[in-house]
């Protein structure tokens, strides 16, 4: 069945942004599936109300056909969230600059490049809602220099643009997770996943429905004058980093 709302997921082949397109999709929206790798999930690739798109965020011209197929095929894109994001953990004194260059391109800049993208037709439209997935490791992490960068630059792209798009009917913000488990935290060695989980208040690892919860919330036209905030599902670990 064709449903009116339409959403864009990207890194939706999985993890977070697997569990938020599934969400979306049971809250009534057609969700577009998005990521540069294939879903290993028969089942999802497809669902009713589920259509995966191959596309590399960081490329705008595979992001240029993605909106116009999905303009063409669905008519509007309602809701997007930018959920696609890697990890290349080092200290800085070990962090090959390949590995700054390529966290900051797509956490960062793909997000901006989806952004871009998307707010022209929102804006043509007069309505819609872009959530960006942060990280609470922009407050800071260490071995994580790329990365909390390019989470904290997620964060200052979220504040401006609500900023500028406020006016058009287009709310911007962004969810923070803290660790939350995902294939992209089972690939930590044992140990450190022990460690990092012993430091997290709850004692608890989050699940990636814990974030599509909060993104169906600020997906929710009831929630649309909440703009340009960070929220926090972290167990909270955000309230201290110092937790033993
Ligand atoms: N798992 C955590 O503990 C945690 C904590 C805080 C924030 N986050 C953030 O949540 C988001 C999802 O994380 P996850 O743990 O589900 O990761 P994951 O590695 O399990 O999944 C990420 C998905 O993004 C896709 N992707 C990577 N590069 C892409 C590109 N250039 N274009 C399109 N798709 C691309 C991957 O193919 C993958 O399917 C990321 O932005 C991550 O930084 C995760």
């Amino acid at each position: 069945m064709k449903k009116s709302k339409v959403c864009v997921v990207t890194g939706a082949s999985k993890g977070i942004g697997n569990a938020i397109a599934k969400r979306l999709n049971s809250d009534g929206y057609h969700s577009v599936a998005v990521d540069i790798n294939e879903p290993d999930d028969d089942d999802f690739k497809s669902a009713d109300g589920i259509t995966f798109i191959k596309c590399d965020v960081t490329n705008e011209e595979e992001v240029h056909k993605l909106f116009s197929s999905v303009i063409s095929d669905f008519g509007s894109v309602d809701v997007l969230v930018n959920n696609a994001g890697i990890i290349r953990d080092n200290m800085i004194w070990n962090m090959p600059e390949q590995d700054f260059d390529n966290v900051i391109n797509v956490n960062l800049k793909g997000t901006w490049l989806m952004c871009k993208a998307a707010s022209g037709l929102m804006k043509e439209k007069g309505s819609g809602c872009i959530i960006n997935i942060a990280s609470r490791a922009w407050l800071g992490n260490a071995g994580q220099t790329n990365y909390a960068a390019s989470k904290a630059g997620v964060v200052a792209l979220t504040r401006v643009l609500s900023l500028e798009l406020g006016r058009y009917g287009i709310a911007v913000n962004a969810v923070a997770p803290g660790l939350i488990d995902t294939p992209m935290t089972r690939k930590l060695p044992a140990e450190v996943l022990e460690k990092l989980i012993l430091a997290q208040p709850t004692r608890k690892i989050g699940l990636p429905e814990d974030v599509a919860h909060a993104v169906s919330f600020l997906a929710d036209s009831r929630t649309s004058f909440i703009n340009g905030q960070v929220i926090y599902v972290d167990g909270g670990k955000s309230v201290a980093s110092n937790m033993v």
